[in-house]
């Protein structure tokens, strides 16, 4: 299954993928913005993969450009239709337009295909980048919440009507 935006394609992760994003998880500078912290081998088969736990399921997406891997999306949810997504993209890839590509098609698929009824982002809000990325995707800021971890995260929400 593939979900098309206009600069980007993402398709379903698999098994297969496992030394690919092991090896983008252990590099401090991708997981910048997502934690911080290098990811084992075995975090990330366990966490991005995509997984369906109890109540808890993530969809795990790698982003094309192209044929060309430049990412890894997710769709996460643990009560029915209500959920929200997390992007990180290749350093050597920012700032092209590629990442609201990317979560625009993603949101348009969770709210069409699969009738999600409210979809969150939530950047720290530090991440003026990310921020501003995600408004282009449709996301428009409603509060903010602090994160034990990751500190004061800025709750977006994908408005429809909104979309550029
Ligand atoms: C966040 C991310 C997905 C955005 O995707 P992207 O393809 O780089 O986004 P864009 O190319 O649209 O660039 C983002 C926008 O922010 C702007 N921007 C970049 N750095 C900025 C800064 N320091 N201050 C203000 N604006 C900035 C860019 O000018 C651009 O806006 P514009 O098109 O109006 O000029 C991508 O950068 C990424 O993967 N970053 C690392 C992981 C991450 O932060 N994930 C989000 C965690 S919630």
């Amino acid at each position: 299954m593939m979900i098309a935006g206009e600069r980007t394609v993402l398709r379903r992760v698999t098994p297969d993928d496992l030394p690919l994003l092991a090896g983008w998880f252990a590099d401090t500078e991708f997981v910048r913005w997502w934690g911080g912290v290098a990811k084992s081998n075995d975090e990330v088969a366990l966490q991005y993969l995509g997984r369906e736990d109890g109540d808890e399921v993530v969809q795990a997406f790698i982003v094309l450009h192209g044929d060309v891997p430049i990412g890894y999306i997710q769709a996460w949810n643990d009560e029915p239709l209500i959920g929200g997504i997390d992007i990180v993209l290749l350093p050597a890839v920012h700032g092209r337009g590629y990442g609201p590509d990317a979560v625009g098609a993603l949101a348009r698929y969770l709210r069409d295909e699969l009738g999600w009824k409210h979809i969150t982002i939530d950047p720290s809000v530090r991440n003026v980048r990310a921020i501003r990325a995600f408004e282009k995707a449709g996301f428009v800021p409603e509060s903010e919440l602090l994160d034990p971890r990751d500190g004061p995260l800025l709750v977006m929400t994908f408005a429809p009507d909104a979309v550029r």
